[in-house]
């Protein structure tokens, strides 16, 4: 039994982690195949090293470009390594919502490679956003599908999709517990970082449906300022470049750092106030950490997330957004929707893995 593992973006290096150490403990041979989609140290190298993620097989080194362009180089590339290959793949493995998950799903597909897709049934319900297209698209076109929770069981189920659908829990939450247990220089990061506990408010924006609109952005950046809160803001360099073309000016009371490494952004995370955020994994690690979040879109595809306002969805509505930073937000202790703990975590993962490549 072999399998070739696709991974490209940033969320995608978190989640291939865990589901490695699986395949090896399993004895399962993988291959590694980067689509090169992120291809900074900071968006790539550092998630590698601190996750202890084999180094890839192969980098497609496919880079920026439109949507159409990034997802035809994928192909291409990824066509191409199959055709070096001495023997094809027993399965593809793929993960979340990006181009380069529905690039090497079709790749896949195309050639009767089952695919595999781990994050499988995620639904936003809107066809707006790049995301939810590689998403739908890649599950039709599955062979196997890991979901994280229920919800997304049964967004497949409403399409249709019932054949190897296997509910595992979040890989992500493996992830961010191995990465803690390996969280030994918290305070030396704090320090490095120049973050008090529990004074400031952590930001990330990336999406497309935000950095698109320099409008939407303006209108976060007022709400931003609005609040006086002390806010900190890991930059993507997607939204670095819509900032600068735009020529918009950050307020006073926003700090940029560069693109955080993921032990950073966890120690940074853990300690923040409150957490403002475009992105799906940072609203799960949020929840799982016990640190309240604001998301900056209209709605998200981690429902269960918004239960007793641990997570409220304020789009870029700069009153909004100023006055939940501002709010005092009292959690109470969570239930437990994406798993029950790590280990059976771990188990679950490991065990639907084994049983749906019998089938
Ligand atoms: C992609 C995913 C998104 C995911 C995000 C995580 C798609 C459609 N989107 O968005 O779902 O949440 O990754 O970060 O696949 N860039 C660099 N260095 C890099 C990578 C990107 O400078 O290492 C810049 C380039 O200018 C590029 C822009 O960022 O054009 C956007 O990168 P891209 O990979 O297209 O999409 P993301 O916004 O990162």
């Amino acid at each position: 039994m072999n399998i070739l593992t696709v991974v490209g973006a940033r969320p995608q290096f978190v989640k291939a982690a865990p589901v490695s150490r699986a395949l090896v403990r399993a004895g399962i041979k993988e291959i590694l195949v980067h689509t090169g989609q992120h291809y900074d140290d900071a968006m790539s190298a550092v998630f590698f090293k601190e996750l202890k993620l084999p180094p890839p097989t192969i980098n497609l080194n496919t880079g920026s470009g439109s949507h159409a362009i990034q997802t035809a180089s994928i192909l291409q590339g990824l066509d191409r390594y199959l055709d070096e290959l001495a023997f094809l793949p027993d399965y593809v493995l793929v993960y979340g919502d990006t181009n380069s998950t529905l690039a090497a799903a079709l790749t896949a597909a195309k050639r009767h490679i089952p695919v595999v897709h781990i994050e499988a049934g995620l639904r936003s319900f809107n066809r707006a956003m790049p995301e939810e297209i590689n998403r739908i698209l890649t599950d039709q076109i599955a062979s196997v599908l890991f979901c994280p929770n229920e919800t997304a069981v049964q967004h497949l189920n409403r399409e249709n999709i019932y054949n190897n659908v296997f509910c595992v829990g979040d890989v992500m939450e493996d992830s961010m517990h191995f990465a803690l247990s390996k969280l030994t220089d918290e305070a030396t990061r704090l320090e490095w970082l120049q973050l008090i506990p529990a004074t400031y408010t952590l930001a990330t924006i990336h999406r497309a449906e935000n950095t698109n609109f320099p409008a939407r952005l303006r209108d976060i950046f007022a709400g931003f300022e609005a609040s006086g809160a002390n806010i900190v803001l890991p930059l993507h360099p997607r939204t670095r470049l819509v900032l600068e073309k735009n020529e918009i000016k950050l307020p006073v009371n926003v700090r940029i750092l560069p693109p955080l490494g993921y032990l950073d952004m966890l120690t940074a995370m853990k300690n923040a106030r409150k957490i403002v955020t475009d992105s799906g994994g940072v609203q799960k690690e949020a929840y799982w950490l016990g640190i309240p979040c604001i998301t900056l879109r209209h709605e998200t595809e981690w429902t269960e997330t918004l239960e007793q306002d641990r997570n409220v969805l304020v789009g870029s509505n700069a009153v909004n957004i100023a006055h939940q930073i501002n709010a005092t937000t009292a959690l109470q202790p969570r239930s437990q929707p994406y798993s029950t703990d790590v280990v059976a975590n771990n188990i679950g993962i490991f065990t639907a893995l084994g049983v749906a490549f019998l089938v």
